[in-house]
């Protein structure tokens, strides 16, 4: 990438990570990075050396191109109330944060609005993203750029689409993540010694078959479902208990989320 300023505002758990990527092919002089506590500015600077460490966002941001926000939603507001743009590209991966909330808070139209998760450490994301209208063609190329480092990316066409993908590839390696360990919990339960290794094993194999292979999951499923076997045992209790009921419900408590971050 050419000689492009980029303010990250907020590294946290995301932002982070994002700086890392960003390290893997951006010279660390050129990002610009800020916290809200600046008493702990020290433990960035260790973290990231070579990065320019500031004080507050707007000093960042002032000497960037594009400024990535990847701060929680409550924290939009007190961000924005101290922060103005001279024509940088804003990249926001806050949650919820529609178009129109973002331009009222910032006051700025040079906006792409994305949805990625923790996979793009290793460049693995599914980033989604959606750019304003009135963005400036060279701010989204240069934030297509950006995120093009951090794995797959796809185009939204609508800000709902986007809220559904921030469940779908933003939540979901989480959501999979909880759920897993209540398998690792209950193998161990039973005995099994290696259950977490063996859980994520068994997954990498699965994904591997499915995604390698060509074959579908309910292929899979239909090749388990011996009538009196073992893993229709299973499959059973969690039919009885509305297992899949229940996960509906908790992804669509995960899409409501996502508008209530909008208030
Ligand atoms: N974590 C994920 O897996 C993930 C995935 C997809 C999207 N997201 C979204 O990314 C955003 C960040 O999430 P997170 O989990 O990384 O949150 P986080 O760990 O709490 O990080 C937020 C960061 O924002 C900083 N911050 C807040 N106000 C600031 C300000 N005025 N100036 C400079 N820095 C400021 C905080 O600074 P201090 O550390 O000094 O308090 C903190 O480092 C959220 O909107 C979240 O929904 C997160």
């Amino acid at each position: 990438m050419d000689k492009l300023s980029i303010a990250v505002v907020g590294a946290g758990k995301l932002g982070r990570l994002i700086i890392h990527r960003l390290l893997t092919h951006v010279d660390p002089a050129s990002i610009h990075l800020c916290r809200k506590d600046p008493n702990r500015l020290g433990e960035l600077a260790q973290e990231f050396p070579g990065c320019r460490v500031h004080t507050n966002a707007q000093a960042a941001v002032d000497r960037s191109g594009v400024a990535i926000l990847a701060v929680k939603p409550p924290d939009l507001g007190p961000l924005a109330a101290m922060l103005g743009f001279n024509g940088q590209a804003v990249l926001s991966l806050i949650t919820g944060k529609s178009f129109g909330t973002l331009i009222s808070t910032l006051g700025t139209t040079n906006l792409v609005r994305a949805s990625t998760s923790i996979l793009l450490e290793t460049g693995s994301a599914q980033t989604t993203w959606m750019a304003h209208p009135q963005v400036e063609t060279h701010s989204l190329s240069v934030c297509l750029r950006i995120m093009k480092e951090w794995g797959e990316l796809t185009e939204a066409q609508t800000e709902h689409d986007l809220a559904v993908t921030i469940v779908s590839s933003g939540a979901l390696p989480g959501i999979l993540a909880t759920d897993l360990l209540d398998y690792v919990y209950a193998l161990q339960a039973l005995g099994e010694q290696n259950a977490e290794q063996k859980t994520l094993r068994t997954l990498k194999v699965l994904c591997e078959q499915c995604l390698e292979k060509n074959c579908s999951l309910e292929s899979k499923v239909s090749q388990v479902k011996t009538p009196g076997g073992i893993t229709i045992a299973a499959t059973d209790v969690l039919e009885q208990a509305n297992h899949q009921t229940t996960i509906a419900e908790a992804l669509q408590a995960s899409l409501s989320r996502v508008y209530e971050l909008d208030g």
